[in-house]
């Protein structure tokens, strides 16, 4: 019988973690049964409900089986040797966090990645690929395989002039290590994604930012600093900035690849923040094949975790790009290929990102009911919003005030290219949240700090 008083968190949590605890100090041997539950949930004065759940988190961590009919065991190993535990980035339930832009959670996910497994596990060409050294720009079979799947949703792209990259943020960084030279200038939305700005700092790069308006980058905007010191390289996430939301207008595309040939500059092209076919402007990469590089990334259609994308490059460039790679890692592995290439054969898939594209709509729909009055940027199938305080609210203030409350979103610090201030705004990830009701829950405590007087400062 377990103490689980003074364990923080919640309750079935702690009484999985007592199972677990109990097994490291040899209190539960292996094969030992688990007491009934009524009996356990009467000695800790908690439901049964809550005991059912913490012999499952328990199961789900690897220690214990529950056998159907007969009861709950310990497994032969203890939990000191068992690899894993507790899943994901949530470290409280009772937190929302939605501070990160992931897909909405969805068990589709996991099946599919069990199937997946399951299916590679027994194809014999996968397992002999993973044990082997492939060519540094990904096989020839996975690039046609993955090109197919990325015509389904609408891009484009030549097997040839692709390489496959540990997703997204690999993308990024590959590209600009091996375009430019440390010193040399990049130009990004004023307000641009983070991981871009980390990918130029590394390569030592300068920023410059340039001002954006509804309709995306100012080309006027572009062109002064074009002519005060032209960029080597523009970063753009033109059908959906992140975090604003913003899709750049077909006119600036067209202004856009006019002065980058003008003044000769590369484009990369981020369209990791994925959105369906019809609510996307014309790649850049079509416009300017010659001279864009374009990135994709599983990351916002299957999983964040494979860690696999594609670059799409101009020939001239998939050399250097591929010395780049090699140099780096050598390869992406073949086995996580091979996996996304067996998850996106299944149907499943495409039921996934049906659903995903629902739902994104319908949190996006929750977010005009009860933020209604003020001043959003979204996609209607984005999975950010981009809230623009209102006069007098403070985004740190309010940021911390969420958080107090169990709610986390992100101010627009972390966005900001250079030196320029930060507007008072905050980005609210819909997708991040477990479920409409735990976004519900949120916007309800967003709407109410809004309203709230701001704090008199403690600062003397
Ligand atoms: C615009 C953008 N590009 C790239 C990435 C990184 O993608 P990945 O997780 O595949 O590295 C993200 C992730 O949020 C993103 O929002």
């Amino acid at each position: 019988m377990p103490t689980i008083e003074h364990t923080p968190g919640p309750r079935y949590r702690a009484i999985a973690q007592a199972i677990g605890d109990a097994i490291t100090s040899g209190e539960l041997a292996p094969e030992e049964k688990l007491p009934p539950q009524r009996r356990l949930a009467d000695a800790l004065g908690v439901t049964v409900g809550t005991v059912t759940r913490g012999y499952a988190e328990a199961e789900h961590r690897g220690w214990v089986s529950a056998r159907v009919g007969s009861g709950t065991y310990v497994k032969q190993r203890g939990p000191a040797r068992v690899f894993g535990g507790q899943s994901g980035m949530q470290t409280d339930d009772d937190t929302i966090d939605l501070s990160l832009s992931l897909p909405p959670p969805h068990p589709l996910r996991e099946q599919a990645m069990s199937a997946a497994l399951s299916a590679l596990s027994t194809s014999a060409q996968a397992l002999r690929r993973s044990v082997a050294y492939s060519s540094s720009q990904g096989s020839d079979d996975h690039r046609v395989y993955l090109a197919q799947w990325l015509e389904q949703l609408g891009m484009t792209l030549n097997a040839e002039e692709m390489l496959i990259t540990q997703g997204g943020q690999h993308g990024i960084s590959l590209a600009l290590g091996t375009l430019l030279r440390p010193g040399e200038l990049m130009a990004a939305d004023a307000l641009t994604y983070p991981g871009a700005i980390s990918a130029a700092q590394q390569a030592h790069l300068k920023m410059v930012a340039i001002a954006f308006d509804q309709d995306g980058m100012c080309m006027e905007a572009l062109k002064a600093q074009c002519a005060r010191q032209p960029p080597r390289l523009i970063y753009l996430t033109p059908d959906q900035n992140n975090p604003t939301g913003i899709c750049l207008s077909e006119a600036r595309r067209e202004q856009l690849v006019a002065l980058a040939r003008r003044y000769d500059m590369w484009l990369l092209e981020d369209g990791v923040q994925y959105l369906p076919a019809e609510q996307r402007g014309t790649p850049l990469y079509q416009l300017a094949p010659e001279r864009t590089l374009f990135v994709f990334s599983t990351a916002k259609v299957l999983a964040g975790g494979l860690r696999m994308g594609v670059l799409r490059a101009p020939p001239v460039l998939l050399d250097r790009l591929a010395a780049g790679l090699r140099a780096q890692s050598w390869m992406v592995p073949p086995l996580m290929v091979d996996l996304v290439c067996h998850w996106v054969a299944q149907p499943a898939t495409e039921e996934l990102l049906a659903w995903q594209t629902q739902e994104l709509a319908a949190r996006q729909r929750l977010v005009s009911d009860y933020l209604a009055g003020y001043t959003l940027s979204r996609q209607p199938n984005g999975s950010n919003v981009w809230l623009t305080l209102p006069d007098g609210v403070r985004a740190q203030e309010l940021c911390e005030r969420l958080n107090q409350q169990g709610v986390k979103v992100t101010s627009a610090e972390p966005f900001c290219v250079g030196s320029a201030p930060a507007p008072q705004a905050v980005r609210i990830c819909v997708g991040a949240a477990a479920h409409q009701a735990a976004l519900v829950s949120a916007l309800v405590i967003i709407r109410k700090s809004l309203e709230q007087p701001p704090l008199a400062t403690e600062t003397v």
